[in-house]
């Protein structure tokens, strides 16, 4: 068995992960999370969030995941969004047209047929006046059609970040790669908002230091984020920020970040809405190198496409920092000509021709009201040169967004973390992953089932849960089994009852990684556990 089947094996044995629909055959490129599963699943978005919400300021928000077809057609995902396949014409396989060898299926050799696939599940919207409608692809596109009521929120202020965590969802071609390639997945989105020339970030200098393995046409090598912004590898400083908080944040979920690179997407593979993007690839013993996180700089692209789409203003305001004259040509309506002429009608007339823009040596002008035609010559306006006080301007806000699909970041927690350990002609399997990540904290054992010794470890196990701490009491096998138990699921301290603790009421803590053991009292655990968790 290679290392992935060895975990999925036992993240299926231990309650991590199962394949979905199993009972009915199962369906490719769908997994559930068990019960420890979500336990640690949920853990990596609380530190993601800590990250982006705490310690970034960005505020989350929760949007549908069905998405109306006209949002999707603006954005591009309608006639972008798209995988070239080739089926099989003899067994109807599908497959990617970069998998295809000789243009034969690769399973039956029969000869394939080419076309195009686009990964988004269509649905409806109603019953009888079905609307279409796709489950999103991505969270992004909720915060983007936010945008106006996001921005009053963040009063007006740039920059600014939103971030939504939930499910997104591709119907890819032949997901062969278990939870490295879902059709339903779990990302975690931050969406920063900046002006266009201003792409910075306060805290850079903190993080210039930082050193990253940087992979592009030109480079194949460790360079510290300053540097990389410096020789304009990296292209803005945000940009560059954020993929050092991507680094830290992987580490602190228990990543080795000795196999983790940035690798910047070439021209022709960057998905439609990006001019620049650099993937943080983790490394894998079975998969290689494996995309895990986006961070792209989607520029104008979004907001614009709403804005062309919908009419809706996207824009932001910037104050200059001295108000700027200008001088333009602008048209003064003659308002007694007009009022003689069009009466009413009048003052509307001539509000529309202010807004109108002109040149120097304009004579007619042609506006179209509620639907009727008016041209007016220069009888009822004059043409001049306007000085003009200025205090800003509007803008189409940039978008830098640092993606994170957590599926795969999970599975890579869970490889990278993979150990095993040959004692007495048998090996161990445990799973070292940070305290603060583990599904279950503590593992609480009587030494023997008699002597009262299962009710205090009971009563401890009560005592850490009312604390915050999850524990589990298991008084089964061998202490020996028990460890092992706590070992393949990561639980990073193991606490027994022994005789010595009816005596001073202290209990030993092992230690998953060294099989150290330490005693402590046990009204201390709680506190002991806590700021072990922080280390
Ligand atoms: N929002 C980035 C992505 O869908 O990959």
């Amino acid at each position: 068995m290679d290392v992935y089947e060895k975990i999925t094996s036992l993240a299926k044995r231990r309650g991590f992960l199962y394949p979905s629909y199993e009972i009915y055959g199962g369906e490719a490129g769908f997994y559930d999370y068990g019960p420890l599963g979500i336990l640690l699943k949920n853990r990596m978005e609380e530190v993601w969030r800590e990250y982006y919400i705490l310690k970034e300021k960005c505020y989350e928000i929760a949007t549908p995941v069905i998405t109306p077809y006209a949002l999707l057609k603006a954005s591009g995902h309608v006639d972008e969004f798209i995988d070239e396949i080739g089926t099989c014409t003899k067994c109807g396989l599908s497959v990617k047209v970069e998998e295809l060898k000789d243009d034969r299926c690769p399973v039956c050799g029969g000869a394939v047929e080419k076309g195009s696939l686009n990964l988004m599940f269509e649905t409806y919207i109603g019953a009888k006046k079905k609307e279409k409608a796709f489950l999103r692809p991505e969270t992004a596109q909720g915060i983007f059609v936010n945008f106006p009521v996001l921005y009053e929120f963040f009063r007006k202020k740039m920059p600014f970040g939103v971030v939504q965590v939930g499910k997104g969802f591709r119907n890819e071609v032949s997901p062969r790669q278990g939870i490295i390639r879902l059709r339903e997945f779990s990302m975690a989105e931050a969406e920063l908002f900046f002006e266009p020339d201003n792409k910075t970030h306060p805290r850079f200098h903190e993080v210039k230091d930082e050193t990253m393995h940087l992979v592009s046409d030109e480079l194949d090598s460790e360079m510290a984020a300053g540097e990389a912004l410096q020789k304009g590898i990296i292209g803005n400083e945000a940009l560059a920020y954020y993929m050092v908080i991507t680094k830290k944040f992987l580490e602190r979920v228990g990543i080795d970040t000795a196999k983790l690179r940035f690798r910047q997407h070439k021209r022709d593979e960057m998905a439609h809405y990006a001019n620049d993007c650099w993937d943080a690839e983790l490394y894998s013993d079975r998969f290689g190198w494996v995309e895990c996180v986006g961070i792209a700089d989607r520029s104008a692209y979004d907001l614009t496409a709403h804005m062309t789409a919908t009419g809706t203003d996207m824009r932001a305001f910037r104050k200059y920092d001295e108000p700027r004259k200008i001088k333009r040509t602008a048209i003064l309506p003659k308002m007694d000509a007009l009022g003689k002429t069009f009466r009413g009608k009048a003052k509307k007339i001539a509000d529309e021709l202010r807004k109108c823009k002109i040149s120097g040596d304009t004579d007619t002008v042609t506006l179209n009201m509620d639907g009727e035609t008016i041209e007016l010559d220069a009888t009822f306006f004059n043409v001049e040169e306007v000085e003009e006080t200025l205090a800003g301007e509007k803008f189409v806000p940039h978008v830098i967004e640092p993606s994170y699909g957590i599926d795969r970041i999970f599975y890579f927690v869970l490889e990278h973390n993979y150990k095993e350990v040959e004692k007495e002609n048998e090996t161990y399997v445990l799973i070292t992953l940070p305290p603060s990540l583990a599904p279950i904290k503590a593992g609480v054992f009587p030494l023997v089932n008699k002597d009262g010794l299962p009710d205090i470890a009971r009563e401890i196990e009560r005592e850490l849960r009312d604390g915050g701490i999850m524990a589990i009491y298991d008084e089964s096998g061998s202490i020996g089994r028990r460890y092992a138990r706590m070992d393949e699921i990561g639980t990073p301290f193991c606490i027994t009852v022994d005789y010595q603790t009816k005596d001073d009421d202290t209990v030993t803590v092992r230690f998953r990684d060294t099989t150290e053991q330490v005693r402590i009292e046990r009204g201390k655990i709680t506190e002991w556990i806590k700021k072990e968790m922080e280390k």
